[in-house]
């Protein structure tokens, strides 16, 4: 039968989980072309008008989703624990990761349907921030600030000007990175001397963890998506155009 199931391009659309959509349709509260459908496996006709309720749905053709990573899980698919098994309900075959967090970090993880959004995300030219919390063995001060500002020498070159600010108890500080190279700010701690104990992703660019419990994961609001394409210059064009 052609067309995607009603459940499934819903899930897709960041309405919710399988579950949930299908107990939207359930209870009559979606529209196919106009007529009420309370069949989840329902087949959609492509570009056909979905409403729900009663606001015709903006079919957005790409998802992002924010997780809060917890520490214990593996950034990757083949490896577990992995993060694919918090996201249960999204679409996983279609989501990739921007970027990495290590199996002890935690924190916000973005996945996204978008490669091209994913590129220029994890690409050092659009020098998006990514700000961290980090608990360490010692106090930092400000020659490590100094450093970090400066660059540190990792595999032979040097990193990118990064903030390090100390926190009341120095042994907590907020780094901010415009790179994401391998274990990199544990290097960068290492080679001060310093070892991190814990590591939490607090931002990406425009995204904030705020307060989603750990394990947790939603799809960003309309905003949020719009102030992350706008963040690497994909801002009020339609981001398939640009490449
Ligand atoms: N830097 C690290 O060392 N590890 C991470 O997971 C992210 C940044």
């Amino acid at each position: 039968m052609k067309g995607e199931r009603l459940d499934k391009v819903l899930a897709r659309l960041g309405l919710g989980s399988r579950k949930e959509v299908a107990r939207l349709v359930r209870q009559g509260k979606v529209r196919v072309l106009g007529q009420v459908v309370k069949d989840p496996g329902f087949r959609v006709p492509e570009g056909a008008a979905l409403e729900v309720e009663g606001r015709p749905l903006e079919v957005r053709r790409h998802l992002h989703v924010l997780l809060h990573k917890p520490p214990g899980f593996v950034t990757s698919r083949t490896e577990g624990p992995s993060v694919y098994a918090l996201l249960q309900g999204f679409p996983t075959r279609d989501l990739s990761p921007v970027g990495r967090l290590d199996k002890d970090a935690e924190g916000l993880l973005l996945f996204t349907t978008d490669g091209l959004l994913l590129h220029r995300l994890t690409h050092p030219r659009h020098k998006v921030a990514k700000r961290y919390l980090v608990h360490l063995e010692r106090p930092v001060g400000p020659k490590d600030q100094e450093a970090f500002r400066e660059g540190i020498l990792l595999d032979g070159k040097k990193t990118l000007p990064a903030e390090l600010t100390p926190l009341e108890d120095p042994t907590w500080a907020e780094v901010v990175l415009k790179e994401g190279r391998f274990h990199q700010i544990k290097r960068m701690f290492r080679a001060r001397g310093n070892r991190v104990l814990r590591l939490k992703r607090l931002a990406l660019g425009p995204l904030e963890l705020g307060d989603l419990p750990p394990g947790k994961a939603r799809p960003l609001t309309e905003a949020e998506e719009k102030a992350l394409y706008a963040a690497v210059g994909l801002g009020g064009e339609d981001p398939e155009d640009e490449v």
